[in-house]
């Protein structure tokens, strides 16, 4: 692999496998997979990693419950998140497991290292332990004798060993200082910094096996197993090679060259802002390049949807009654990546309906219509395309390509959208003005001189939403009759060819009825 200069590296959070893919766990994945088709498009060398986390007290917990060994457990969840990232259309290119046998050595051989170096020393510890995070907490961390989040705790005294994290506090502040976009959005950068400000304890990173046997036992001492976050956060190294002798120059050009896009959800900031960074500083390896936290889908009472609050929406469920892009640019367009955003029924039936069904899906329909039926169903000859209105909207178009790619580099993809949206409305604005349908009584020219520019709109306009609903505008550039969309040809304006047949077809986005959701 040659040396890259730019690219793009990102990961997802490894899901765990206690549970099985929900909305939020899918939101995570979309939000990855919309901005890693973005890249792509850009022409950008793109990789995008997901997977499972397969290790530590949970995941043991429900592989008791299932009454099936905790690897063959592993092995039927991780195929469980397979198949619903490939029903949402999920386009990565590693898939990567926590049981993997490189990674299990990669692991072993970080431990051995710091330990060599005198980073991991072994301690009697005795704290408050929170199985749902996988979290260790001081009676000082405490509130109301829960978690500071709310979980359950129980008390816990044992030796372990400690990574010494505190020896790191400075250098990770000083990082963060210097590289305002390091942690994004600001507030959680903030939210950072002022935990730094605060005395940063050693890091625990190991179980007994007495209490947890499903991990990788630690290298130095065959009583333990390593700690799960410490396991599970290496894979965004190790997934694109690091210690693995035949990657090591995928290593450097990944990890090193490009740097790694962490998208995580702000529950698990603080292991990937601390725990991680510190891990990579002991064990001298690059910075990532950046950690984006992403907010939470909240549910009717307008608390994070999650299993414990009994109110879970399955993805895949949902997409049976509004289909999987609706549901992709439901989750883009809705959440302002970065905040908390609820979800209900009404709201995803008013964006559907006023949005997908009415603008786009009503532009396409009509245009079509009238090219079927006034021009025998092939894209008609535009005559005077300099007139004003005209010129306005292929300047919009224009520059809604060069404005989606900067609202993506910059993580807001709904931003993005609503360039598009606003091109759309222009266009629909421009139908209305212009009557074509009227036109084609009076002037015939001219209907298709406006019918060509709308079906030019919505070429562009599909091609730049592709990436949030890459099935239903792949069947826009087919019934267009549209050249393969590269993003160097984009903001050219007229590929559409005169005489190409063109196809109207179902409706692309029947309207919703919020009672049948
Ligand atoms: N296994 C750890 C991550 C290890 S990363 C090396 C973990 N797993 S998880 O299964 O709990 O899923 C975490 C991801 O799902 C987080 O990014 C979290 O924010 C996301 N979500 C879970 N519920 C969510 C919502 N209700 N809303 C948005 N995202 C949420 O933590």
């Amino acid at each position: 692999m040659k040396s890259l200069s730019n690219g793009f590296y990102l990961t997802t959070p490894l899901y765990y496998v206690n549970d099985r893919p929900h909305l939020g766990t899918a939101y995570s994945t979309i939000v990855a997979d919309v901005l890693a088709r973005y890249h792509r498009f850009f022409n950008e060398p793109t990789i995008l990693i997901t997977g499972v986390d397969e290790h530590g007290q949970k995941v043991q917990e429900a592989s008791i419950k299932n009454s099936t060994p905790a690897q063959d457990y592993c092995d039927q969840m991780a195929l469980r998140f397979k198949e619903a990232w490939s029903e949402l259309n999920i386009q990565y290119d590693i898939f990567f497991r926590t049981t993997n046998s490189f990674h299990k050595l990669a692991v072993q051989q970080c431990l051995q290292n710091l330990f060599n170096k005198g980073e991991i020393y072994t301690s009697e510890y005795e704290g408050w332990y929170s199985v749902s995070e996988e979290i260790f907490y001081t009676e000082k961390d405490l509130i109301n004798g829960k978690s500071p989040t709310g979980k359950e705790v129980t008390k816990v005294t044992e030796k372990n060993y400690f990574f010494k994290m505190s020896n790191y506090q400075q250098k990770l502040m000083d990082h963060i200082q210097n590289h305002e976009s390091f942690i994004c959005p600001e507030s959680r950068r903030n939210e950072v910094l002022g935990f730094l400000r605060q005395p940063l304890n050693d890091l625990c990173i190991s179980r007994p096996k007495s209490r947890l046997t499903w991990g990788i036992d630690l290298p130095f001492d065959s009583n333990f197993v390593t700690y799960v976050w410490f396991d599970a956060l290496l894979n965004y190294a190790t997934g694109v090679g690091y210690l693995q002798k035949e990657r090591e120059k995928e290593f450097q050009s990944w990890w090193v060259d490009v740097g790694a896009i962490h998208l995580i959800g702000k529950d698990i900031l603080t292991t990937h802002a601390v725990y991680w960074t510190t891990m990579l500083l002991a064990l001298e390896l690059p910075l990532p390049k950046q950690i984006f936290a992403h907010g939470w889908i909240l549910n009717k009472d307008m608390e994070k949807m999650s299993k414990s609050s009994g109110s879970i929406i399955d993805p895949l469920a949902l997409t049976e009654k509004i289909g999987v892009d609706s549901l992709r640019y439901f989750l883009i367009r809705d959440i302002h990546l970065g905040n908390d955003a609820p979800i209900s029924k009404a709201l995803i039936t008013q964006r559907i309906n006023t949005e997908l069904a009415n603008n786009l899906g009503n532009l396409f329909s009509r245009t079509t219509q009238l090219v079927e039926k006034f021009f025998n169903s092939e894209v008609p000859q535009p005559h005077s395309t300099e007139t004003t209105s005209v010129l306005q909207l292929k300047k919009s178009a224009l520059s809604a390509c060069h404005k989606v790619k900067q609202e993506i580099e910059q993580m807001s993809p709904h931003e993005a959208v609503e360039v598009v949206v606003q091109l759309l409305n222009l266009a629909n604005k421009y139908l209305e003005d212009e009557a074509p349908w009227k036109l084609t009584k009076t002037d015939l020219n001219a209907a298709g001189t406006v019918l060509y520019v709308s079906l030019e709109i919505l070429r562009i306009s599909s091609a730049l939403l592709s990436p949030i609903m890459p099935e239903k505008m792949e069947q826009i550039k087919i019934r267009l009759g549209s050249p393969p969309m590269e993003w160097n040809d984009l903001n050219q304006w007229g590929l559409l060819k005169p005489g190409t047949k063109i196809v109207k077809g179902d409706s692309l986005f029947p309207r919703l009825e919020e009672s049948s959701l």
